[in-house]
């Protein structure tokens, strides 16, 4: 038998010590050493082996380029975001918080693509709770799909060279484990070995796999970045849990675009994509009401029109509340300082909440613009109208910046009826010629917005 050997492990980045370490010397963080047992004869160096031994130097010129045909799903917001379909024998990795929706995606995929013989393998839950799941997605179910709820890994593989699926799904990466290794399930040397023995077991067989991965508290993928480097595809999902919209972001794509995003809708009968998104995150209202602005932002490649609702009002006890959903709290913080020092609001002593609707995650810093007019707007309890919308970078000085891919914000708002936007005097417009159903007020500085929205 061979000998066993212990070391320390970063949880986090997958470092590793001889010794017990409080702070990892790699990544920074605190109490992330646990020990594991590696034994000796293992792992990844054997794996890495014999995965590779068949490889030997050739010249570039000779290499066939990649013309396997993409594996096409029904469902188009997949496909965008991986790029226009599968690739044949690519590993997709697919991270969420718990409870977000990253099983019925995976399920889905299975169950609404029969022309594809799918493995569906899961570590996390029974036989019967993935057939209740798949009654509530779809009623009848198609005789190509075939689940097998397993975490070891020679088994996994064992069971798919028998069946010889189109596609691998395996739910979750964390719960897999390794005879080749002594750790518990869910350690970083497990998951990387479990990714390492998929990886090279689906290149093999040229066999897409979808991998899920829990995120941990800190919002990374839980056991590591190793993880992300080893796969092709990074898809993330994001939302809010007690909401109905998730987007799912695809952060690293080696045969696509980053810039890609697939938005969904959670409804009783599982995620269904939503393809015309542009209006849906802004709410039906019959009157103007202060403290909400519609930010003309970019997701991804996509405009989307999105809804800002800001509430200020005089701190009732001696600190004034901060607090922001969907926009990083910190941007808001500067924001207000730029309110305070440059147009003259007192902002200081006042409690400001700010939301952003469908509890989605903004980040384009576009949505400066309604942000801030939205704040204006309740402080001074004046509505601003629903056919208005905005896109602009605001800058420590007050300056409205231009943003990047201005015709497709500025195009989109007039195709849904807008009649007015606001955006920076820098942004170039004459690549655009029909603009005649919307006002584009072109501005230098915020307070020339506030001096048209409020005078
Ligand atoms: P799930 O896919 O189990 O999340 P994850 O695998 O990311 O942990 O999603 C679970 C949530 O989705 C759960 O709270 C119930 C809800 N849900 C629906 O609203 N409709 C449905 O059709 C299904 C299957 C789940
Ligand atoms: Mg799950």
């Amino acid at each position: 038998m061979a000998k066993k050997k212990t070391t320390f492990v970063c949880q986090s980045c997958g470092n590793q010590s001889a010794k017990w370490l409080g702070k990892c010397p790699q990544c920074g963080a605190w109490n992330t050493f646990m020990e594991e047992i590696v034994s000796t004869s293992s792992s990844i160096h054997s794996a890495k082996n014999s995965y590779r031994s068949s490889k030997k130097v050739k010249s570039l010129s000779d290499v066939e380029p990649l013309t396997q045909k993409r594996l096409v799903f029904s469902d188009n917001e997949l496909n965008r975001v991986l790029g226009g379909g599968a690739i044949p024998g690519s590993l997709i990795l697919f991270g969420g918080e718990p409870g977000i929706g990253k099983s019925t995606l995976m399920l889905q995929v299975a169950l609404l693509n029969p022309q594809f013989k799918v493995l569906y393998v899961s570590g996390e839950e029974s036989d019967e709770q993935i057939k209740t799941r798949a009654d509530r997605v779809k009623s009848e179910i198609s005789n190509n799909i075939f689940i097998l709820t397993e975490t070891d890994t020679t088994i996994i593989k064992n069971a798919a060279e028998n069946i010889q699926p189109e596609i691998l799904i395996i739910d979750s990466i964390q719960t897999l484990h390794s005879d080749k290794l002594d750790s518990a399930p869910g350690t970083v040397s497990q998951i990387r070995e479990c990714t390492f023995e998929i990886l090279a077991f689906s290149k093999s067989l040229s066999l897409p796999t979808f991998i899920i991965g829990h995120i941990n508290k800190e919002g990374s993928l839980a056991g590591p970045k190793v993880l992300e480097h080893m796969v092709d595809t990074v898809l993330q999902f994001e939302g809010d849990r007690n909401h109905f919209y998730r987007i799912v972001r695809s952060i690293k794509n080696r045969f696509g675009s980053t810039n890609e995003l697939a938005l969904y809708e959670m409804l009783e009968s599982g995620l269904k994509p939503v393809n015309d998104p542009s209006k849906i995150l802004i709410s039906a209202r019959e009157e103007d009401l202060s403290g909400i602005a519609i930010t003309a932002n970019l997701e991804g490649v996509r405009p989307l029109m999105i809804e800002t609702q800001a509430l200020v009002s005089r701190a009732a006890y001696g600190t004034p509340q901060r607090s922001t959903t969907g926009f990083d709290s910190r941007r808001m913080n500067m924001l207000l300082a730029v309110l305070e020092k440059k147009c003259g609001f007192k902002v200081g002593m006042e409690d400001v909440f700010l939301n952003i609707t469908g509890g989605i995650k903004i980040e384009d810093p576009a949505s400066d613009l309604a942000v801030l007019s939205a704040i204006v707007s309740s402080r001074e309890d004046i509505p601003i109208s629903s056919k208005f919308c905005f896109s602009g970078e605001v800058g420590l000085s007050g300056e409205v910046r231009p943003v990047q891919k201005i015709s497709a914000r500025v195009s989109e708002a007039q195709k849904l009826g807008f009649e007015k936007i606001y955006i920076s005097k820098y942004n170039d417009l004459s690549a655009l010629n029909n603009l005649d159903e919307i006002t584009v007020f072109k501005v230098k500085k915020i307070e020339e917005v506030f001096r048209d929205l409020f005078r």
